[in-house]
């Protein structure tokens, strides 16, 4: 029997808390799951630095990735399989690029990307379709299969109707991360009647479209998605400790630059230090590498990187204040001032940020990334946009909130010194 049509003599089958149970019975699938690139997964938080405010937010990207997996899974086999607009030669890239649709994800993602200028999907790609164990077990399918499971991921890949599976605006990886995240965090909004959706999802050439009568189930998961970001993803405490995290990093490569000796030689940071590192370098670092460092630069000589390592190991965070630096250049001018004054450097102390979303888009041609609308199937076969037929959704889609906050440490300015209670009073004020 062809390697892509083996299946396992048993059922293999993970428990999971979200789902339930997650089965594999292609040996493909199986296969894949056991490679070293895929159970580094295990190593990596979903969401990041978000233990630090929700305790229970410990679970991997593992997890995540199985559960897309699931999702994918259940929607092909008990929904698309055997309706004419569903081509059944398209199974296996599907549930592949489900599975491994984030497997370039680094180390605490956001904040390590954007301290070395790197992108996670650029990572994927690259652990597909270079000399990796996944990269082996997808080429005995095809030579061409790597490619296939790529170019579904990065959205290239002809058959939309494979793609909008995996990434549009009610795919399975939202699907999954909505409900685990809320799981995990324990918070209660991240809830939505996915089994009505899974019902009511249709195949059509372009994408995969929702039954008129789920509009309901939709317009939940919509609102779902719109309150887990403000209220978990965007949340300003673990934002502080992502702060942090940049800072350390920004600092242990400046230390490396102008030759600072360490204690704690930063072996595997060095080659992205000076951007030449090799992918099996990127593979090799994963949460726990990152943590050891930090634990060991606490005892490092340099007082702001021993600082800032012992702020993010015993969550000693910066407190925050709502600023915006674009309308407020004048005062974050005045702040740089006074933190150099008073010998705190802003470089290091004084951090704005901001984090925004669009809950919900309709289709804008022409403008950043042109997002696929959702789609309801009337009775009569008809496509219609759903937020022409939500008020719900209507009313917050298209519209981008964008929250600023200035981050700085506020337990270094609390002694009473009348510097010190200027600087308090311009950022609370
Ligand atoms: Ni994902």
């Amino acid at each position: 029997m062809a390697y892509e049509n083996e299946k396992l003599l048993e059922e293999k089958v993970f428990k999971d808390p979200v789902h339930r149970y997650i089965h594999v019975r292609d040996r493909v699938v199986w296969d894949v799951i056991n490679t070293r690139e895929f159970q580094r997964l295990r190593r990596i938080r979903q969401l990041g630095t978000t233990y630090l405010v929700f305790h229970g937010a410990e679970h991997s990207r593992f997890q995540h990735s199985l559960g897309v997996y699931e999702i994918v899974r259940r929607i092909i086999d008990d929904g698309f399989s055997g309706r004419a607009e569903w081509d059944e030669g398209q199974r296996l890239v599907t549930l592949c690029a489900a599975l491994l649709h984030d497997l370039g994800h680094g180390p605490f993602s956001h904040a390590f990307e954007k301290v070395f200028n790197l992108d996670h999907e650029q990572f994927t790609q690259q652990i597909l379709l270079e000399q990796t164990e996944v990269n082996e077990v997808l080429s005995r399918v095809s030579p061409d299969f790597p490619q296939k499971v790529a170019d579904v991921i990065d959205k290239t890949y002809p058959d939309k109707l494979v793609v909008s599976l995996i990434s549009s605006q009610i795919d399975a990886d939202r699907m999954d991360y909505l409900q685990r995240d809320a799981y995990y965090t324990g918070v209660s909004y991240g809830h939505f009647d996915m089994e009505r959706i899974l019902r009511v999802m249709r195949p059509t050439e372009e994408q995969v479209v929702i039954k008129h009568s789920g509009m309901h189930a939709v317009e939940h998961y919509i609102m779902s998605r719109y309150q887990m970001y403000w209220q978990v993803y965007f949340h300003p405490v673990s934002r502080s400790a992502e702060v942090i995290l940049m800072k350390i990093l920004h600092r242990a490569r400046y230390l490396y630059e102008t030759g600072y000796a360490f204690t704690q030689e930063p072996k595997h940071f060095i080659s992205f230090f000076k951007k030449e590192f090799e992918l099996k370098e990127y593979i090799a670092l994963d949460e726990s590498v990152l943590l050891m460092y930090f634990q060991l630069w606490m005892e490092e000589n340099d007082p702001i990187l021993a600082d800032l390592c012992d702020r993010f190991v015993n969550r000693r965070l910066f407190q925050y204040a709502e600023f915006d630096p674009a309308s407020q250049y004048m005062k974050f001018g005045e702040l740089v001032k006074l933190f150099q004054e008073a010998g705190l450097d802003p470089e290091y102390y004084l951090v704005t940020d901001s984090s925004s979303d669009l809950p919900y888009d309709f289709y804008r041609p022409g403008e950043e990334n042109e997002r696929v609308p959702i789609y309801l199937q009337m009775k009569n076969g008809d496509l219609r946009e759903l937020s022409r037929m939500s008020d719900v959704v209507d009313a917050i889609s298209g519209k981008r909130r964008t929250d600023h906050k200035i981050y700085y440490p506020e337990d270094r300015l609390m002694d009473g010194n009348v510097l010190h209670e200027k600087i308090l009073e311009l950022l609370q004020g």
